[in-house]
């Protein structure tokens, strides 16, 4: 069995969709909620759903090990960053090696980097007057929004978009996809055995 962490700071609407995907799958399963945030919905979204939720706070997480310890107890193999907002440090990607996904709300490399999330991301997009957006699922290295690209989804803006009206057509292409593009990627790389 594939255990999947996902990692969130916010509403947890992208975690709702993947514990739904992964209900009942035969080898893969949601073991572990991640947030940074006390009080965000995406904790509440896992009290419902009875899935452990571990809280991290900023030293920890940046300068201690302790949280990937716990990880490994807990037999996590993949990590998914679903609106989770803070840069994964090096020793966490090295921990897991191409196992970290994340998804952005827009068509990288364009509006991504520090700072680029949530709706200051589809306020640059909106401002800039293009007539396209989408969302990105890449791996996680490094450096924020950077890693390898595995998958984009397009979406057309209108005059009429907003900011508001654009973030709702983004979240509708990462309900579609983001969960069977994390099934499709841990399928693929369940092969690669001994990672560790
Ligand atoms: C999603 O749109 C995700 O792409 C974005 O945060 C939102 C979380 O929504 N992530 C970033 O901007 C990362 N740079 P949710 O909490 O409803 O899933």
């Amino acid at each position: 069995m594939h255990c999947i962490a996902i990692f969130a700071s916010g509403a947890g609407s992208n975690a709702q969709k993947i514990i739904d995907h992964f209900r009942g799958h035969p080898s893969i399963k949601v073991g572990l909620i991640v947030c940074n945030k006390p009080g965000a919905g995406v904790t509440r979204i896992a009290e419902k759903e009875g899935i452990p939720c571990l809280l991290i706070e900023k030293e920890g997480f940046f300068n201690g090990d302790t949280y990937i310890k716990e990880l490994r107890q807990r037999k996590i193999d993949f990590i998914v960053l679903a609106g989770f907002l803070w840069k994964i440090p090096s020793a966490l990607v090295q921990a897991y090696p191409g196992r970290i996904l994340n998804i952005h709300p827009a068509l990288l490399p364009k509006y991504g980097g520090k700072g680029m999330y949530g709706m200051h991301v589809h306020r640059a997009v909106i401002a800039a007057g293009d007539r396209e957006s989408g969302i990105t699922i890449h791996y996680v290295d490094e450096l924020y929004d950077h890693g390898q690209i595995i998958f984009q989804a397009r979406c057309a803006i209108e005059e009429t978009d907003t900011p508001e009206t654009l973030a709702e057509k983004i979240h509708s292409l990462e309900h579609e996809w983001f969960p069977k593009v994390i099934g499709q990627t841990i399928e693929r790389t369940a092969d690669l055995q001994n990672w560790r």
